[in-house]
């Protein structure tokens, strides 16, 4: 048998390698018999070498074998899944998976936690007081049978050889790598058991992958993988160029939710999550893009989607008070503004960096298993191109923890910039990949 050692070399030579090379190293490093500083060394040369399609399919399904793979057959209907490659402020699966399950479309969504910068529909449900992430299996399928719709945590032992891999990848530089993206999405959306998948890929200064070439690329590959697999999957490049909405921070996220369910809500959530609603149903009905997002207009306007996301709130043990009065959800007490300097627009916008002064805030983990501060976050009173007066306030910050503010304050300072010339309005959906 090869050394893996020598196998290292092979990727880092630009070699390709064989299907049982892969799914030997995927098993061997899940069950501890390779070392972190192996696959370190390979995770790097896979940024720098990429990986053929053939490889990448290898990885993904030797991921998706690592653990449980989800039987969603019980569930009558096609079942469609959805998820974004990461973004800020990115609330659109709380909005979309209601709009889509008023249009008569099961969604049975497994959601993680927040990764670095980017938050996760896990924490935004959960400060929700009393909202339950984890349901026993019977309990998952009788909450879809009822409202058509259930979002829960992700099952401990659901590809856990990402969970390891994006750990190490995490500290090792090895992140922003298209393939490894790409495996990662892929296996876990494998084994999540839906028979369709809409992929939101995010491009710009809050993705993960910046560059629209490369968004695009990543969607391609992650396109190819799972119609590959036999379920038909799409892709929506949506543009994260600055946060989606304005509220960045779980409570203020599912308060921004709820409104846009209520009929109010920023345009730009509305414009995007209609796009994502409207493919998913595409996807899920075999009808036209127009048509599907038609409806998921209909089901906004009519105030079904809010009504489903009431009932899943109801059935998974939340707080409904939450729901019919947002004000209620628990907002940090201790704020602070950021001012403009100079008349003029915004013209640009780092939401990389907004993401970050969230976290400073303590919206997000320091370490993996730190508590997050569900009420923390900003608030932003001013999109990309807006005019601004001098003095006039940009964004609010909440924070629990008054000796975060400052350090947050000026890092946010950073985040904008203000110019003369009014920026072009951003392309919101950028691209469709089928
Ligand atoms: N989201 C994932 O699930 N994995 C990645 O590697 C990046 C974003």
């Amino acid at each position: 048998m090869e050394r893996f050692a020598d196998i290292i070399v092979k990727k880092k030579e630009g070699l390709a390698l064989e299907e049982e090379e892969i799914r030997a190293m995927i098993q061997d490093y899940a069950t501890g018999k390779i070392p972190d500083y192996q696959m370190s060394a390979m995770l790097m040369a896979i940024c720098f070498q990429g990986m053929t399609d053939r490889e990448l399919t290898a990885m993904t399904m030797a991921m998706r074998d690592s653990g449980d793979v989800v039987d969603l057959s019980r569930i009558p209907g096609i079942k469609v899944d959805k998820h974004s490659t990461g973004g800020v402020g990115d609330k659109a699966t709380l909005i979309v998976g209601p709009m889509v399950a008023a249009c008569g479309v099961p969604v049975a969504k497994m959601s993680g936690r927040g990764l670095g910068f980017t938050g996760g529909t896990r924490d935004k449900l959960e400060s929700i007081p009393g909202f339950r992430m984890e349901l026993s299996g019977g309990e998952f399928f009788q909450a879809i049978q009822k409202n058509g719709i259930s979002i829960i945590g992700q099952t401990g032992n659901l590809v856990p050889a990402d969970k390891l891999l994006y750990a190490l990848r995490d500290v090792t530089g090895t992140v922003d790598s298209i393939p490894l993206i790409a495996a990662s999405v892929m296996s876990k959306k494998l084994a999540a058991g839906s028979d369709k998948i809409l992929l939101d890929v995010t491009t710009g200064s809050g993705a993960f992958i910046k560059e629209l070439s490369g968004s695009r690329e990543l969607a391609r590959r992650m396109v190819a993988i799972g119609n590959g697999a036999g379920r038909e999957t799409a892709a929506m490049i949506t543009s994260m160029e600055e946060p989606l909405g304005l509220a960045v921070g779980n409570c203020l996220e599912v308060k921004e939710a709820i409104e846009t369910l209520q009929g109010g809500g920023p345009e730009d959530v509305k414009v995007v999550c209609t796009a994502l609603a409207g493919m998913m149903l595409s996807l899920g009905k075999d009808i036209s893009y127009e048509e599907g997002k038609e409806q998921a207009q209909k089901a906004l306007e009519s105030g079904a989607a809010y009504d489903r996301f009431h009932a899943m709130v109801e059935t998974q043990g939340g707080d409904t008070a939450c729901i019919e009065n947002p004000e209620r959800l628990a907002i940090a007490e201790i704020s602070g503004e950021l001012r403009a300097e100079e008349d003029g627009y915004i013209t640009t916008m780092d939401a990389e960096k907004i993401g970050m002064a969230a976290g400073l805030l303590g919206a997000g983990r320091e370490t993996k298993d730190s508590e997050i501060d569900a009420g923390a976050g900003i608030l932003m009173k001013k999109k990309l191109g807006e005019p601004v007066r001098a003095g006039e306030s940009i964004a609010v910050l909440y924070t629990s923890e008054p000796e975060r503010l400052d350090g947050a304050l000026s890092h946010m300072k950073t985040c904008y910039t203000v110019g003369r010339r009014k920026p072009e309005p951003l392309k919101l959906v950028v691209d469709i990949i089928r």
